[in-house]
Protein backbone atom coordinates (compact mmCIF):
# COMPACT_ATOMS: atom_id res chain seq x y z
CA UNK A 1 0.00 0.00 0.00
CA UNK A 2 1.59 3.47 -1.15
CA UNK A 3 1.98 6.04 1.42
CA UNK A 4 -0.16 8.64 -0.30
CA UNK A 5 -3.25 5.95 0.36
CA UNK A 6 -2.37 5.56 3.97
CA UNK A 7 -1.91 9.86 3.93
CA UNK A 8 1.58 9.47 5.28
CA UNK A 9 3.00 13.07 5.57
CA UNK A 10 6.05 13.03 7.08
CA UNK A 11 8.17 10.49 6.03
CA UNK A 12 10.01 8.74 9.33
CA UNK A 13 13.29 7.19 7.32
CA UNK A 14 15.13 4.43 9.54
CA UNK A 15 18.59 4.25 8.84
CA UNK A 16 20.48 0.92 8.98
CA UNK A 17 24.40 1.28 8.66
CA UNK A 18 24.17 4.89 10.35
CA UNK A 19 27.15 4.70 12.13
CA UNK A 20 28.76 3.35 8.82
CA UNK A 21 30.62 5.81 6.25
CA UNK A 22 27.44 5.91 3.95
CA UNK A 23 24.97 6.11 6.62
CA UNK A 24 26.58 8.65 8.51
CA UNK A 25 26.56 11.27 5.58
CA UNK A 26 23.35 10.29 4.47
CA UNK A 27 21.81 11.62 7.99
CA UNK A 28 24.00 14.42 7.67
CA UNK A 29 22.36 14.87 4.40
CA UNK A 30 18.65 14.40 5.75
CA UNK A 31 19.45 17.09 8.37
CA UNK A 32 18.01 19.78 5.90
CA UNK A 33 14.62 17.26 5.00
CA UNK A 34 10.80 17.40 6.60
CA UNK A 35 11.63 13.90 7.55
CA UNK A 36 12.20 12.19 11.06
CA UNK A 37 14.97 9.70 11.16
CA UNK A 38 15.80 6.29 13.40
CA UNK A 39 18.82 5.21 13.24
CA UNK A 40 19.41 1.25 13.94
CA UNK A 41 22.59 0.12 15.96
CA UNK A 42 23.93 -2.55 17.49
CA UNK A 43 25.74 -0.35 20.36
CA UNK A 44 23.33 2.53 21.01
CA UNK A 45 26.21 4.25 23.06
CA UNK A 46 28.39 4.29 19.95
CA UNK A 47 30.34 7.77 19.98
CA UNK A 48 29.96 6.88 15.74
CA UNK A 49 26.39 7.72 16.09
CA UNK A 50 25.24 11.30 15.34
CA UNK A 51 23.79 13.54 17.79
CA UNK A 52 20.42 14.34 18.18
CA UNK A 53 19.04 11.63 16.09
CA UNK A 54 16.53 8.95 17.43
CA UNK A 55 18.15 5.83 18.03
CA UNK A 56 16.89 2.36 18.07
CA UNK A 57 18.79 -0.82 19.27
CA UNK A 58 18.65 -3.80 16.82
CA UNK A 59 20.42 -7.22 17.74
CA UNK A 60 20.21 -9.50 14.71
CA UNK A 61 19.69 -12.95 16.91
CA UNK A 62 16.57 -11.59 18.19
CA UNK A 63 13.71 -10.74 15.18
CA UNK A 64 11.69 -9.06 17.59
CA UNK A 65 14.14 -6.43 17.69
CA UNK A 66 14.68 -5.33 14.32
CA UNK A 67 10.43 -5.42 13.96
CA UNK A 68 10.27 -2.84 17.04
CA UNK A 69 12.96 -0.62 15.58
CA UNK A 70 11.24 -0.18 12.38
CA UNK A 71 7.36 0.06 13.96
CA UNK A 72 6.47 3.13 12.14
CA UNK A 73 9.23 3.60 9.32
CA UNK A 74 7.72 4.35 6.02
CA UNK A 75 11.11 4.15 4.25
CA UNK A 76 14.64 1.84 5.08
CA UNK A 77 18.24 2.68 4.25
CA UNK A 78 19.91 -0.45 4.40
CA UNK A 79 23.16 -0.80 5.06
CA UNK A 80 25.61 -3.31 6.50
CA UNK A 81 29.14 -3.85 7.14
CA UNK A 82 31.27 -6.49 5.27
CA UNK A 83 30.85 -9.84 7.67
CA UNK A 84 29.71 -13.38 7.54
CA UNK A 85 26.33 -12.40 8.75
CA UNK A 86 25.56 -9.92 6.11
CA UNK A 87 23.22 -11.78 3.86
CA UNK A 88 21.07 -13.04 6.64
CA UNK A 89 21.10 -10.20 8.99
CA UNK A 90 20.12 -7.98 5.33
CA UNK A 91 17.14 -9.98 4.39
CA UNK A 92 15.77 -10.47 8.42
CA UNK A 93 16.00 -6.57 8.14
CA UNK A 94 13.95 -6.20 4.84
CA UNK A 95 11.65 -8.91 6.22
CA UNK A 96 10.94 -6.63 9.36
CA UNK A 97 11.02 -3.56 6.97
CA UNK A 98 7.83 -5.25 5.16
CA UNK A 99 6.19 -6.86 7.69
CA UNK A 100 6.26 -3.24 9.43
CA UNK A 101 4.61 -1.46 6.23
CA UNK A 102 7.73 0.14 4.71
CA UNK A 103 7.14 1.64 1.60
CA UNK A 104 10.39 2.13 0.03
CA UNK A 105 13.93 -0.26 0.71
CA UNK A 106 17.08 2.17 -0.71
CA UNK A 107 19.51 -0.72 -0.09
CA UNK A 108 23.58 -0.19 -0.88
CA UNK A 109 24.75 -2.63 -2.82
CA UNK A 110 27.89 -2.82 -5.23
CA UNK A 111 29.30 -2.25 -9.03
CA UNK A 112 30.68 -5.81 -9.55
CA UNK A 113 31.25 -9.16 -11.59
CA UNK A 114 29.17 -11.90 -10.79
CA UNK A 115 31.70 -13.62 -8.90
CA UNK A 116 32.20 -15.60 -6.02
CA UNK A 117 34.47 -12.62 -4.10
CA UNK A 118 32.73 -11.39 -0.89
CA UNK A 119 30.72 -9.40 -0.80
CA UNK A 120 29.76 -9.26 -4.36
CA UNK A 121 28.48 -12.60 -3.70
CA UNK A 122 26.39 -11.57 -0.59
CA UNK A 123 24.60 -8.34 -2.39
CA UNK A 124 24.29 -10.66 -5.48
CA UNK A 125 21.79 -12.83 -3.07
CA UNK A 126 20.62 -9.73 -1.46
CA UNK A 127 19.47 -8.18 -3.92
CA UNK A 128 17.87 -11.37 -5.61
CA UNK A 129 15.82 -11.31 -1.90
CA UNK A 130 14.62 -8.45 -2.16
CA UNK A 131 13.43 -8.73 -6.08
CA UNK A 132 10.94 -11.25 -4.50
CA UNK A 133 9.25 -8.96 -1.65
CA UNK A 134 6.72 -6.70 -2.91
CA UNK A 135 7.88 -3.25 -1.79
CA UNK A 136 9.52 -0.31 -3.38
CA UNK A 137 13.26 -0.44 -3.90
CA UNK A 138 16.28 1.41 -5.26
CA UNK A 139 18.95 -0.51 -5.80
CA UNK A 140 22.28 1.86 -5.13
CA UNK A 141 25.48 -0.12 -6.96
CA UNK A 142 28.86 2.46 -6.41
CA UNK A 143 31.87 1.18 -7.72
CA UNK A 144 34.33 0.82 -5.13
CA UNK A 145 34.68 3.44 -2.32
CA UNK A 146 37.57 6.43 -2.70
CA UNK A 147 38.05 5.22 1.37
CA UNK A 148 39.38 2.33 0.18
CA UNK A 149 42.77 4.66 -0.31
CA UNK A 150 42.69 4.72 3.27
CA UNK A 151 44.47 1.74 3.75
CA UNK A 152 47.45 3.38 2.00
CA UNK A 153 48.05 6.06 4.01
CA UNK A 154 50.31 4.50 6.69
CA UNK A 155 52.23 2.66 3.71
CA UNK A 156 52.90 5.73 1.64
CA UNK A 157 53.86 7.41 4.71
CA UNK A 158 56.06 4.69 5.81
CA UNK A 159 57.32 4.45 1.87
CA UNK A 160 55.86 1.04 1.42
CA UNK A 161 52.64 1.14 -0.29
CA UNK A 162 52.53 -1.78 -3.02
CA UNK A 163 49.95 -3.81 -4.18
CA UNK A 164 48.94 -6.61 -7.14
CA UNK A 165 46.93 -3.83 -9.63
CA UNK A 166 49.36 -3.00 -11.66
CA UNK A 167 48.61 0.05 -14.22
CA UNK A 168 44.98 -1.55 -14.41
CA UNK A 169 42.57 1.41 -14.08
CA UNK A 170 39.70 1.64 -11.52
CA UNK A 171 36.71 4.10 -11.31
CA UNK A 172 36.28 5.07 -7.34
CA UNK A 173 33.46 6.74 -5.55
CA UNK A 174 33.21 9.13 -2.76
CA UNK A 175 30.82 8.00 -0.13
CA UNK A 176 28.98 11.24 -0.15
CA UNK A 177 28.23 10.87 -3.59
CA UNK A 178 26.21 8.00 -2.60
CA UNK A 179 24.42 9.16 0.43
CA UNK A 180 23.37 12.25 -2.49
CA UNK A 181 21.56 9.75 -4.25
CA UNK A 182 20.73 7.56 -1.35
CA UNK A 183 18.71 10.82 0.26
CA UNK A 184 16.90 11.29 -3.36
CA UNK A 185 15.79 7.55 -3.00
CA UNK A 186 14.60 8.42 -0.03
CA UNK A 187 12.52 11.63 -0.37
CA UNK A 188 11.46 11.78 -3.83
CA UNK A 189 8.30 9.82 -4.47
CA UNK A 190 9.12 9.62 -7.90
CA UNK A 191 11.12 6.45 -6.98
CA UNK A 192 8.83 5.44 -4.00
CA UNK A 193 6.74 2.83 -5.97
CA UNK A 194 10.04 1.61 -8.55
CA UNK A 195 12.26 -1.14 -8.27
CA UNK A 196 15.16 -0.45 -10.05
CA UNK A 197 19.39 -0.29 -9.42
CA UNK A 198 21.45 2.21 -10.21
CA UNK A 199 25.37 2.17 -11.10
CA UNK A 200 26.98 4.71 -9.13
CA UNK A 201 30.82 6.03 -10.25
CA UNK A 202 32.61 8.94 -9.79
CA UNK A 203 33.78 10.90 -12.62
CA UNK A 204 36.61 9.20 -14.42
CA UNK A 205 39.41 6.50 -13.96
CA UNK A 206 42.56 6.61 -12.22
CA UNK A 207 45.35 3.96 -11.76
CA UNK A 208 47.52 3.16 -8.98
CA UNK A 209 50.76 4.68 -10.28
CA UNK A 210 48.70 7.77 -11.09
CA UNK A 211 47.50 8.30 -7.18
CA UNK A 212 51.50 7.91 -6.81
CA UNK A 213 52.33 10.81 -9.07
CA UNK A 214 49.36 13.03 -7.58
CA UNK A 215 50.33 12.45 -4.18
CA UNK A 216 53.90 13.18 -5.15
CA UNK A 217 52.96 16.37 -6.44
CA UNK A 218 50.89 16.88 -3.08
CA UNK A 219 53.49 15.71 -0.69
CA UNK A 220 56.11 17.60 -2.35
CA UNK A 221 58.30 14.04 -2.24
CA UNK A 222 58.52 11.50 -4.54
CA UNK A 223 55.81 8.61 -3.81
CA UNK A 224 55.68 5.24 -5.46
CA UNK A 225 53.20 1.82 -5.95
CA UNK A 226 55.40 -0.97 -6.08
CA UNK A 227 54.33 -3.99 -7.97
CA UNK A 228 54.17 -7.20 -5.95
CA UNK A 229 53.18 -10.89 -6.46
CA UNK A 230 50.01 -12.28 -4.52
CA UNK A 231 51.58 -14.34 -2.84
CA UNK A 232 54.05 -11.05 -1.45
CA UNK A 233 50.98 -8.77 -0.92
CA UNK A 234 48.76 -11.95 1.00
CA UNK A 235 52.14 -11.75 3.59
CA UNK A 236 52.49 -7.89 3.70
CA UNK A 237 48.70 -7.77 4.16
CA UNK A 238 48.40 -10.39 7.14
CA UNK A 239 51.95 -9.30 8.65
CA UNK A 240 49.66 -5.86 9.16
CA UNK A 241 46.83 -7.43 11.19
CA UNK A 242 44.37 -7.58 8.44
CA UNK A 243 41.78 -10.81 8.80
CA UNK A 244 41.97 -13.58 6.28
CA UNK A 245 38.94 -12.67 4.42
CA UNK A 246 39.75 -9.35 4.39
CA UNK A 247 42.95 -10.08 3.24
CA UNK A 248 41.07 -11.86 0.33
CA UNK A 249 38.59 -9.20 -0.27
CA UNK A 250 41.71 -6.55 -0.81
CA UNK A 251 43.62 -9.11 -2.66
CA UNK A 252 40.43 -9.33 -4.90
CA UNK A 253 40.01 -5.37 -5.50
CA UNK A 254 43.36 -5.48 -6.91
CA UNK A 255 43.26 -8.14 -9.35
CA UNK A 256 39.68 -6.30 -10.14
CA UNK A 257 41.32 -2.98 -10.94
CA UNK A 258 44.31 -4.51 -12.82
CA UNK A 259 41.76 -6.44 -15.23
CA UNK A 260 39.78 -2.81 -15.69
CA UNK A 261 36.22 -4.15 -14.26
CA UNK A 262 35.47 -1.72 -12.56
CA UNK A 263 36.18 1.12 -14.94
CA UNK A 264 32.95 1.52 -16.07
CA UNK A 265 31.85 5.25 -16.10
CA UNK A 266 28.48 6.28 -15.73
CA UNK A 267 26.79 9.41 -16.06
CA UNK A 268 24.25 8.49 -13.07
CA UNK A 269 25.28 10.69 -10.25
CA UNK A 270 24.74 14.17 -12.30
CA UNK A 271 22.18 12.84 -13.99
CA UNK A 272 20.23 12.65 -10.81
CA UNK A 273 21.82 14.87 -8.51
CA UNK A 274 22.61 18.07 -11.67
CA UNK A 275 26.71 17.81 -9.21
CA UNK A 276 29.70 16.10 -11.01
CA UNK A 277 30.60 13.45 -8.79
CA UNK A 278 33.99 14.44 -6.35
CA UNK A 279 36.96 13.11 -8.17
CA UNK A 280 39.79 10.95 -6.22
CA UNK A 281 41.80 13.81 -6.58
CA UNK A 282 39.68 15.92 -4.02
CA UNK A 283 39.68 13.10 -1.71
CA UNK A 284 43.01 12.85 -1.67
CA UNK A 285 43.66 16.85 -1.24
CA UNK A 286 41.25 16.59 1.83
CA UNK A 287 42.90 13.43 3.78
CA UNK A 288 46.38 14.28 2.54
CA UNK A 289 47.60 15.03 6.38
CA UNK A 290 47.19 11.05 6.90
CA UNK A 291 49.18 10.61 3.94
CA UNK A 292 52.54 12.33 5.35
CA UNK A 293 53.02 11.30 8.62
CA UNK A 294 54.29 7.69 9.34
CA UNK A 295 52.34 5.66 12.19
CA UNK A 296 48.71 7.76 12.27
N1 LIG B 1 34.08 -0.24 0.48
C1 LIG B 1 33.77 -0.25 -0.80
O1 LIG B 1 34.60 0.08 -1.67
C2 LIG B 1 32.38 -0.63 -1.22
C3 LIG B 1 32.03 -0.51 -2.56
C4 LIG B 1 30.72 -0.85 -2.94
C5 LIG B 1 29.83 -1.30 -1.99
N2 LIG B 1 30.22 -1.41 -0.69
C6 LIG B 1 29.27 -1.93 0.30
O2 LIG B 1 28.97 -0.92 1.24
C7 LIG B 1 28.56 -1.55 2.46
C8 LIG B 1 29.25 -0.89 3.61
O3 LIG B 1 28.84 0.45 3.67
P1 LIG B 1 29.56 1.49 4.64
O4 LIG B 1 31.01 1.51 4.28
O5 LIG B 1 28.79 2.73 4.66
O6 LIG B 1 29.37 0.75 5.99
P2 LIG B 1 30.44 0.45 7.10
O7 LIG B 1 31.15 1.73 7.41
O8 LIG B 1 31.23 -0.75 6.72
O9 LIG B 1 29.49 0.06 8.32
C9 LIG B 1 28.10 -0.06 8.26
C10 LIG B 1 27.52 -0.39 9.61
O10 LIG B 1 26.97 -1.69 9.53
C11 LIG B 1 26.60 -2.02 10.87
N3 LIG B 1 26.70 -3.45 11.09
C12 LIG B 1 25.67 -4.21 11.48
N4 LIG B 1 26.07 -5.49 11.61
C13 LIG B 1 27.38 -5.53 11.30
C14 LIG B 1 28.34 -6.57 11.28
N5 LIG B 1 28.03 -7.84 11.60
N6 LIG B 1 29.61 -6.25 10.93
C15 LIG B 1 29.96 -4.98 10.62
N7 LIG B 1 29.06 -3.95 10.63
C16 LIG B 1 27.78 -4.24 10.97
C17 LIG B 1 27.56 -1.24 11.78
O11 LIG B 1 26.77 -0.37 12.56
P3 LIG B 1 26.52 -0.59 14.13
O12 LIG B 1 27.82 -1.03 14.73
O13 LIG B 1 26.11 0.77 14.59
O14 LIG B 1 25.46 -1.62 14.26
C18 LIG B 1 28.42 -0.44 10.79
O15 LIG B 1 28.73 0.86 11.25
C19 LIG B 1 28.91 -3.03 2.33
O16 LIG B 1 27.74 -3.74 2.06
C20 LIG B 1 29.84 -3.05 1.13
O17 LIG B 1 29.77 -4.27 0.42
C21 LIG B 1 31.46 -1.07 -0.28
Amino acid sequence: MSEHVRGVRRPRIAIAGATGRVGAALIANLAVDAVDIVALTRNPKSTRLPAGVDTAEVNFDLASTLSSALQGANRLFLAHGTSETQVANEIALIGAAVGAGVSHIAKLSALGPPTRLHPFDWHMKIEAHLATCDVGYTILRPSCFVDVLARAQAPVAQGTWGGTAGDGRVNLIDTRDIADIARLALIDDQFLNAQRAYHLTGPGTVSMPEIAIELSRLIGRPVTYQPRTEQEHRAVLIASGVSEMVADLLLGLDRIFRDGVLAETTNTVIDLTGKKPRSVFEWLTDHLSSFETPNR
